[in-house]
Formats: C-alpha cells, structure tokens, sequence
C-alpha cells in the first residue's frame, strides 16, 4: 500500500539520476590526482634560473634553497667554485642534510650517504644526486 503522491517510475528515476551524480562526483574526485600524477610536468618555468648572491654560500658550506618547486643545494667547496645539486634523495625522494664535520650528504630517511659531487657513498640509493648547472654573473649565481 503505497501513500505517495509521487510515482514510484519516477522516484526510481531521481534515485538513479542522484546515484549517478554522486558516482560521478566521486570518480572525479578519486580521478583527478591520478590524472595530475600520470601527466607530464609542466615545462613553464622549466628553463627558468634562480639566482642567489654568492655571499650567501659560504667558502668550505652549503647553501640550501627551492629551484623549480624542489629543494636544491649550492655548495663553494673552494673559494670561487660554486656547485649545485638537488637535495632529493635518488631512493624515495627525502630531503638530504649536509654533514659538515663528515662532508658529506645523508638522509635522514634510510641513512643514504653522498658524497659533495652527489656520487653514492652508502645506503640504498641508486643514483647519484642530479647536477643542476650554475653559471656565474657578477655577484650572483645563477641556478639551472
Ligand atoms: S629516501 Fe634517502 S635513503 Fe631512502
């Protein structure tokens, strides 16, 4: 015994209709990182430099600052001779710590170790860490 004013056909109908929007939604939601993570990067910016005046690196130290959206490090192993890496761990991408006393990298994540050119000293890294060239222009440099 049915009371309703509405027809149960189209109560069946809005109950689909409003089912269906809501999968939609869901899907779209659930779907969008998977399309940002399974899309190419953007190339705006990409050939972009970023500068850092050479005061800020100290002779013998490690400057650390953000080069394209990542953490990169610039580093004077001698007066005059700047170097840049990035600071992503090549294993699952950890931010590495400069060691001064050690000089060298580690990651604080599982102990990878790096030498101040990125080359691997220890730890399950498998991969240098990635060169990022520098050119030199009055009192700056210039990063990528
Ligand atoms: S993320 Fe750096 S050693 Fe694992």
């Amino acid at each position: 015994m049915e009371n309703s004013s509405v027809p149960s056909s189209q109560r069946r109908f809005f109950l689909t209709v409003l089912l269906g929007a809501i999968g939609a939604a869901l899907a779209a939601l659930g779907g969008w990182p998977l399309l940002r993570f399974l899309a190419p990067a953007s190339k705006e910016g990409a050939g972009g430099k970023v500068s850092l005046a050479k005061d800020a690196v100290p002779v013998g130290g490690v400057h650390f600052l953000q080069f394209h959206g990542q953490t990169a490090v610039v580093m004077q192993q001698k007066a005059g001779e700047f170097t840049a890496l990035s600071a992503i761990c090549t294993h699952l991408g950890c931010v590495v710590q400069w060691k001064a006393q050690k000089g060298e990298f580690v990651c604080p994540c599982h102990g990878g170790r790096f030498s101040p050119s990125g080359a691997v000293l220890g730890g399950p890294p498998p991969k240098p860490l990635e060169s990022i060239p520098v050119v030199l222009s009055g009192d700056q440099i210039l990063i990528g």
